[in-house]
C-alpha cells in the first residue's frame, strides 16, 4: 500500500507556503492526502468546495497528491484514509504551541499516528492565509504568495481588481 500522509489545514485558501510543504511531503511519502478540514474555522472566506477545488487547480499534475475534505477528528480521517503520519508546517517559534498541544492531543487520541514538522522555505515563513487575505482585502499585489488561480478567486471573491502577475 506504500505510506501514506495526511496534511490537514483550513486552506482558506491555499497558499504557496502550503505548496511548499506538499512537495517536500510528497518527496517522503507514497501518497499524501491534503485535507481541508470542514469545521476548522467558523467563518471562512471560501466554502470547502471551493477551497478543495483551488487547491486540486494548485496541483494539476502533481503525482502522490489527493485533494479531499473532512469533518470531525483529524486522527479519525488519517486512521480511514489508512495514514500513520500527520503533517504540519512549522513556519517560526509562534507557531509552536498550538503545534504542539495538537500534536500531543492527536497522539493521546490515537498513539499510532505521527505528527511530523516540515519548514516551509524560509521565504515562506511570514506567509500565512489570514495575512494573504488581509493584503489582498486593502487591495495589495498576492501574486507572489499564492498560485494565480487564488490570487483571481480572492479578488473575485473580495471584490478587488489583481495586482501582480503577468
Ligand atoms: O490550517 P489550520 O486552521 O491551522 O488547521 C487546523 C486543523 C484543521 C488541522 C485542526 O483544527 C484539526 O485537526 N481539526 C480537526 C478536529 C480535530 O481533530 N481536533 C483535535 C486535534 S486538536
Amino acid at each position: 500500500m506504500g505510506t501514506i500522509a495526511v496534511y490537514p489545514g483550513s486552506f482558506d485558501p491555499i497558499t504557496n507556503g502550503h505548496l511548499d510543504v506538499i512537495r517536500r511531503a510528497t518527496k517522503m511519502f507514497d501518497r499524501v492526502y491534503v485535507a481541508v478540514a470542514r469545521n476548522a474555522e467558523k467563518t471562512p472566506l471560501f466554502s470547502v468546495a471551493e477551497r478543495v477545488a483551488l487547491a486540486k487547480q494548485s496541483m494539476r499534475g502533481w503525482p502522490r497528491v489527493v485533494v479531499d475534505d473532512f469533518e470531525g477528528l483529524l486522527v479519525r480521517y488519517a486512521r480511514r484514509v489508512g495514514a500513520r503520519v500527520v503533517i504540519r508546517g512549522l513556519r517560526a517559534v509562534s507557531d509552536f504551541e498550538f503545534e504542539f498541544q495538537m500534536a500531543l492531543m492527536n497522539r493521546r487520541l490515537d498513539p499510532a499516528i505521527e505528527t511530523i514538522f516540515l519548514m516551509p522555505k524560509d521565504e515562506y515563513t511570514f506567509l500565512s492565509s489570514r495575512v494573504v487575505k488581509e493584503v489582498a482585502g486593502l487591495g495589495g499585489d498576492v501574486s507572489s504568495f499564492v498560485p494565480r488561480i487564488v490570487e483571481s478567486a480572492l479578488c473575485q471573491k473580495l471584490g478587488v481588481r489583481r495586482k501582480g502577475g503577468v
